[in-house]
């Protein structure tokens, strides 16, 4: 079959003389002189690839760009423009399109780019095909289909299907509780319990019997006995969330527990058998905790079977409006929103990641008057600038001696973080973007325990 190519361009002697441009290569060219029509086409006919004008008489190309890939379209997509510094261009590749050409148009330029193009998405393809994955567009509840979101669906799906353990890396808010639901849902085991334990939020004199279970008269306060949660997952999968602050002796027994394939309750003294796949996920880099000694190698290596990591909204910009429109879409009340709102959110670089945006956006649809999220709807929470201002520097008794200084910021830091967070450990640890442990050395240090 020959390669199919749609024009979408207003202007007719344009529209003329680029389809003979393609016809001469050996294209087979389809035309559209308006957005909407061309849109339709596109899902119609579904072209190898797409030429798009930007400018266009009924709606704009970003916003073609943008439904094509709501409408899972997987054209090579290379956008047209009149202006040559067009920051509607930029926005475009952000979107999903391949590249950009100015007006007026060099053929020869032009005709390199659509190889370009089109040898980049057979590629694509090839790989696609070629690790057997689901088919298209990803996994339910997950929105984005930046290339680098497809790789996630990829491994969801490839290893769903096995009992391999899975550690899921990536910043707060990026989605590692949605994954591990996902590959629990997909698994043979999606009839059986998905268990989940926050290493973080359990005080660790707890966590070993909430992990484990205590067989009664384990310790004064046990009057009964408890089934822990390994043994509460059995038969599906236990999800163990933020793992890096796993205390040590924790640390030794889930090791033992992952080899032998048994647990023992506190107190007791059977092994007792346990069919159940684990997922562990953390926000801090493991091998920085085992590169400081505070996390076991032969543990992470036991967790690390697979691993799956999600990247920074910033990194893939492209998903926005397609997030954006999904937390739209679970307003009770039809809510729109402004373009240069838009423009908005794709300049801010989300820190908090999709939970920041989403976040973001169930506030704006609040402030919606009449149903129109503008850029004033967008609250973003501008952190205080990283860098200490100088004034402070200057002001630094360096003379004290380096300890004395930092052991004194140190302090304030610690103080500060607690107050903001009520006292709350696990939230000042999140202020600060320390783990918990440091805070607890911390506290004692300064006599905060
Ligand atoms: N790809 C996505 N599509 C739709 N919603 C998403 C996506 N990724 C994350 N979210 C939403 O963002 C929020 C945060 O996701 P989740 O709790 O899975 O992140 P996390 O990585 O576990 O964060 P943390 O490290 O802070 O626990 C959730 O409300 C989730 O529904
Ligand atoms: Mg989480």
């Amino acid at each position: 079959m020959r390669t199919r190519v749609l024009v979408v361009e207003d202007e007719r002697t344009a529209l003329q003389a680029l389809s003979l441009l393609l016809e001469d290569e050996g294209y087979e060219v389809l035309k559209s002189e308006r957005g909407e029509a061309g849109l339709q086409l596109a899902l119609q006919e579904e072209p190898d690839l797409i030429l798009l004008d930007i400018r266009l008489p009924d709606v704009d190309g970003i916003t073609v760009l943008q439904r094509l890939r709501a409408g899972y379209s997987d054209a090579a997509v290379i956008i047209m423009t009149a202006e040559t510094t067009s920051s509607n261009a930029i926005r475009a590749t952000q979107y999903g399109a391949f590249d950009y050409v100015s007006k007026p148009i060099n053929d020869e330029h032009l005709l390199l780019l659509i190889r370009r193009a089109l040898e980049y998405r057979s590629l694509e393809k090839e790989v696609r095909e070629f690790r057997q994955t689901p088919p298209q567009p990803g996994i339910p509840g997950m929105v984005g289909h930046s290339p680098s979101m497809q790789e996630v669906y990829k491994l969801i799906g490839r290893v769903a299907g096995s009992n391999a353990t899975v550690l899921i890396g990536g910043e707060s808010g990026t989605g590692k509780e949605l994954v591990s639901n996902a590959i629990h849902e997909f698994s043979g085991r999606a009839k059986g319990p998905l268990v989940k334990v926050n290493c973080a939020a359990i005080p660790e004199s707890l966590l070993e019997s909430e992990l484990f279970g205590y067989e009664k008269g384990a310790f004064t306060n046990a009057a009964s006995r408890r089934i822990g949660r390994f043994e509460q997952a059995n038969g599906g999968t236990l999800f163990l969330d933020e793992i890096a602050e796993l205390a040590p002796n924790l640390q030794a027994k889930l090791l033992r527990t992952i080899q032998e394939r048994t647990v023992e309750r506190l107190g007791g003294n059977a092994a007792i058998p346990i069919d159940v796949r684990l997922i562990a996920a953390t926000a801090h880099d493991l091998n920085e905790g085992v590169a400081n000694g505070h996390f076991r190698e032969d543990l992470y290596y036991r967790l690390n079977v697979v691993s799956i990591s999600l990247p920074p909204l910033r990194d893939r910009a492209e998903d926005i409006p397609l997030l954006v429109q999904r937390f739209l879409s679970r307003s009770v009340r039809p809510v729109t929103i402004r373009q240069d709102a838009l423009d908005r959110i794709m300049q801010h670089r989300w820190p908090g990641n999709v939970r920041e945006l989403e976040n973001a956006i169930t506030r704006a649809i609040v402030l919606a008057p009449g149903g129109v999220i503008t850029p004033e709807c967008i609250q973003i929470a501008e952190r205080a600038a990283a860098t200490v201002p100088d004034s402070w520097v200057k002001q630094v008794p360096h003379r004290d001696g380096y300890w004395s200084v930092i052991r004194q910021v140190e302090e304030r830091l610690v103080r500060g973080a607690l107050e903001d967070a009520g006292g709350n450990k696990t939230e000042a640890a999140r202020i600060l973007g320390v783990q918990r442990r440091l805070l607890y050395d911390k506290m004692s240090e300064f006599g905060l325990a």
